[in-house]
């Protein structure tokens, strides 16, 4: 339907709570990349919330399909959003019978059609964030402010530092390349374990590019080769600047380069 005509209700616990998850996925000339991947993490972040998937996966394909024909927008951003439905009053106890409000929009992506790559500038900051970064919760206020925040101090991101550790972006992933070697964090409970992430780390892999998936100190981000940042919206961007520390010679290095044709080659 239209926008202007879809409704939800102001008792829905999305809206009340923030009690819900999402998926982003790209749809490059009219097919969604990496489903079953997002299918995958869709199922684990409707366990960790302990809310019933309201559709197998063969009806969530069905629908997904269906919304992108409908969309008919490429390349694109499918996203899809799971709350715990409406309830009644406002309570912090899930209801018993519970019927999830299943959102889906598809927005065409002018990023997605990457025309220009202009390496990000970053500041670091310290992750406050809660300790389950995993799940794909819709409550992102903590993303919003570290993310604003940056914007207003001249940057175009923020960089997550627990614990003296890089985990990640405020809506992506972080690798970096030290001596030829890419090293990203690995998975924990603090950062999403990114789509973009796993399909980087094995293409690298397949090519036999040397990777780490290890802890990654600030002062290590800091004295990078190469950094980049990975996610649904950006696949692999190059950033130019952390700090007041130029990374390279200030433009994507040849690293990401050969990343970056693996990525693209993918799609295919
Ligand atoms: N963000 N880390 C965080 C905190 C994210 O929000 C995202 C994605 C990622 C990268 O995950 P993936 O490669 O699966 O997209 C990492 C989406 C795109 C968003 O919120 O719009």
């Amino acid at each position: 339907m239209a926008p202007e005509e879809a409704q939800v209700s102001v008792f829905d616990r999305g809206f009340m709570f923030g009690d819900g998850i999402y998926e982003v996925m790209a749809v490059y000339d009219g097919s969604v990349f990496t489903l079953d991947e997002h299918l995958r993490r869709l199922n684990r972040s409707l366990d960790a919330i302990r809310l019933e998937s309201p559709h197998d996966d063969e009806t969530w394909r069905q629908i997904i399909e269906q919304a992108v024909e409908r969309g008919a927008e490429s390349p694109a951003y499918l996203y899809l959003q799971v709350t715990r439905g409406v309830e009644s009053p406002r309570s912090h106890v899930y209801p018993a019978a519970v019927v999830p409000t299943v959102l889906i929009t598809v927005m065409a992506s002018p990023i997605l059609e990457r025309k220009e790559i202009e390496p990000l500038k970053v500041i670091t900051k310290n992750d406050f964030r809660w300790g389950r970064g995993d799940i794909k919760v819709t409550s992102l206020m903590a993303n919003g402010l570290l993310k604003n925040e940056a914007l207003a101090e001249g940057f175009d991101d923020a960089v997550l530092i627990r614990d003296g550790e890089v985990t990640e972006a405020t809506a992506a992933n972080v690798f970096i390349v030290k001596d030829g070697v890419i090293a990203t964090p690995p998975k924990s409970p603090y950062l999403l374990h990114g789509i973009t992430r796993d399909h980087v780390v094995s293409l690298a892999k397949k090519a036999n590019m040397p990777l780490d998936e290890r802890a990654l100190t600030e002062d290590e981000l800091l004295n990078a080769d190469e950094v980049w940042i990975t996610s649904t919206g950006y696949e692999v961007w190059p950033v130019c600047q952390v700090n007041d520390r130029f990374i390279g010679n200030g433009s994507a290095g040849v690293v990401w380069q050969e990343i970056d044709r693996l990525f693209q080659s993918s799609k295919d």
